[in-house]
Formats: structure tokens, C-alpha cells, sequence
């Protein structure tokens, strides 16, 4: 599996995944690429070598044919978390559609997929249903598929903890919609090993993998934590339901992504945690990094860094 092309390679867990593909091919003259709506979501791989960003529309077939006749194997990270059904149809179902479409035209028989913790057919979310949808399509294609499902992920970048530290960070008080929501965050780097992982082994073709830390907590306890760890520390204020929907849909009249959906708030009704009835990181050989390993010292550094810079322009030094 030398050529890869990595579909929603400019995020979060993408940057991940791309840094672990260039390492893992070591220099050789397998190529990594990176098709992006615009090149300027791309910056953080530029300085990868073996990586090419290419300007692309996935959603268009005659593109997306293109680009994976030139590869051996397809990597899709891409996601929404906010829209419409159609929105979520768009992405989560009639791409992996159009992939398999693809990937059937050129030959191309592996595909490693990321879903989520969560999806199945009944779930209470068009996030969660659609990716079961999408899960369905790839799985029922006779193609070569390994499919993750990862809990929520944290890491540098993350938009998780970051967003819970930088809330407590602006108001006195957090009101918490899903208080009690039940999470098993993962780190993105043993989500990106297990990415890489599965592309290198035979054995995981056909199979499901849940992604998981090692510990579960409640949204209430993870809020908690973030705002510890980067020195915010709030009391919450636990919302209903229907106040955490309403809340939910004054965020998605704000210009800009919202911070939170309504979508999300149903998301949260099933538990984003590992079913143990599917083989997970330690079946890759990974062993998941805990939260409290890793978390504070980010969290820290991201927030003391913005109060140095406050103290400076205070003070007139910069
Ligand atoms: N982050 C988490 O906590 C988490 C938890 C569970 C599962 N997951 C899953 O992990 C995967 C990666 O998540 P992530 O956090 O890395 O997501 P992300 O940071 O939002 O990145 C998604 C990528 O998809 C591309 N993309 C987004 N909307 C698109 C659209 N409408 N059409 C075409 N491309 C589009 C973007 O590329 P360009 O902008 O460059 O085109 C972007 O780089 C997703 O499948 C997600 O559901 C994530």
C-alpha cells in the first residue's frame, strides 16, 4: 500500500493520520494525497514530504474517480456535525456511495473508513443515523473496508476539552445540556496509529473497531476537568433536556459553525462509550493513552500562553 489518499485529511484527526502515513513510509516513493475544498485548511501538511495537497470537490464523481484511480488504498475521514438531513445524507451516505462507485471503476479494493461510537439505524441523531448509513453502504460493497468507531477524541487541537476550557474561561458559570451524557475519550494519536494499523493489516478487513480510552466519565466530570486543567475551573448548571435543545438552537442562529446543535444534544442520548462486544485499540496492538496523561499539559499550556500574552499587552511589551 504504497499511494494512499486521504479524504478529510486537513482536520483534526487527518493531520494525525497524514503525519503517522508519512513516517510510516519512511522517504520511499509512495505518495500520500490530500484532495481539500481550499488549500489554505491544508497548511499544517504542507511541510510533509511525500504529501500532496491537491484542490478538489470529493462530491463530484468524475474528481473523485481521478483521484483514486491513482491510489491503493483510500483512507475517508470525512464528517459534518452540524446541518441539515440533507447535509448529513450529503456526506455520511452518498460519498462513501460515490467512493465505493469509485473504488469499484479503478480496481481500488481497500478502504479504511472513521464512523463514531454510537451510529446504528434507530439512533436519536441524524449525525448517528446517517453514519450507519454510510457504515451500511461500505460494508454491504464488496470492497476490502475496515471500519472504526472512535468515542470523542481529544488531542492538541481538539474541539472537546479546548471548547469546555475556553467557556469556563469567558463566563462565571456553565449551564450543561446532557450532564450526565457518558463519554470514553480516545487520543488522537492512538486513533491515528489505529488508522495506519488497520491499512497495514489484512486481518482487520471486514471488521468493525471501537476506539476508546481507557476510562468513561460523564460530560459533567469531563467539563470539570477541562476547566481544572486549564485553571477555569466553574460550577455547571445541569439543563433539562428541552432547555439544553433550546440553548442548542439559539447556538445554531449565531452566524458561524455552532458551538452546539440540537443534533448534538440528541446525540448525546446513547452512550459514547465502547460496547466491549467489538475488538478495540488493544486488538491493533495499541495500548489507548489515558486523558489525564496528556489533556493538562496542553490545556494548561494553551491557556497560561493566553494569559502571558494579557499580561504583555498590559504591560505595554508588546
Ligand atoms: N473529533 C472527534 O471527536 C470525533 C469523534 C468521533 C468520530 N469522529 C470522526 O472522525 C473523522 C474525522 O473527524 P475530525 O474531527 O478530524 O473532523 P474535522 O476536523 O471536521 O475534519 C473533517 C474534514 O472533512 C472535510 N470536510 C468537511 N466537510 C466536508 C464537506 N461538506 N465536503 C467535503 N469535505 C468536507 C474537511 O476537509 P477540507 O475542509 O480540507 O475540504 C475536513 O478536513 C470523522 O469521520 C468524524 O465523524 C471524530
Amino acid at each position: 500500500m504504497k499511494n494512499i489518499i486521504v479524504l478529510g485529511g486537513t482536520g483534526f484527526v487527518g493531520r494525525a493520520v497524514c503525519e503517522r502515513l508519512v513516517e510510516r513510509s519512511g522517504g520511499a516513493d509512495g505518495r500520500i494525497v490530500v484532495p481539500t475544498r481550499r488549500l489554505q485548511h491544508g497548511q499544517a501538511l504542507r511541510s510533509l514530504p511525500t504529501l500532496d495537497l491537491v484542490p478538489a470537490n470529493v462530491h463530484d464523481d468524475a474528481q473523485l474517480a481521478r483521484l483514486v484511480a491513482r491510489s491503493d488504498a483510500v483512507i475517508n475521514l470525512v464528517a459534518i456535525l452540524h446541518g441539515s438531513a440533507a447535509d448529513f445524507g450529503r456526506v455520511h451516505v452518498e460519498l462513501p456511495q460515490r467512493l465505493v462507485r469509485a473504488c469499484a471503476g479503478a480496481d481500488v479494493r481497500r478502504i479504511v473508513h472513521v464512523s463514531a461510537l454510537g451510529v446504528g439505524a434507530d439512533a436519536p441523531s441524524n449525525y448517528l443515523r446517517s453514519k450507519a448509513a454510510g457504515e451500511a453502504v461500505l460494508m454491504g460493497s464488496g470492497l476490502d473496508v475496515t471500519l472504526l468507531r472512535p468515542s470523542v477524541i481529544f488531542g492538541t487541537e481538539d474541539r472537546f476539552l479546548n471548547l469546555f476550557a475556553k467557556l469556563q474561561s469567558l463566563a462565571p458559570v456553565m449551564p450543561l445540556a446532557g450532564s450526565q451524557a457518558r463519554f470514553q475519550p480516545v487520543w488522537v494519536e492512538d486513533v491515528a496509529s489505529a488508522v495506519v494499523a488497520c491499512l497495514d493489516r489484512p486481518e482487520t478487513i471486514g471488521k468493525v473497531y471501537e476506539c476508546a480510552g481507557p476510562t468513561a466519565y460523564t460530560l459533567s466530570e469531563l467539563v470539570r476537568l477541562a476547566g481544572r486543567w486549564s485553571g477555569h475551573e466553574r460550577p455547571q448548571i445541569p439543563l433539562p433536556e428541552f432547555a439544553g435543545r433550546l440553548q442548542a438552537m439559539l447556538m445554531e442562529w449565531l452566524p458561524g459553525e455552532p458551538l452546539m446543535s440540537r443534533d448534538n444534544v440528541d446525540s448525546m442520548r446513547v452512550p459514547n462509550v465502547a460496547s466491549g462486544r467489538l475488538p478495540g485499540l488493544a486488538e491493533l496492538g495499541i495500548q489507548a493513552a489515558a486523558m489525564e496523561a496528556v489533556a493538562p499539559g496542553y490545556l494548561g499550556q494553551a491557556f497560561n500562553r493566553g494569559r502571558f500574552d494579557r499580561w504583555r499587552t498590559g504591560a505595554g511589551r508588546e
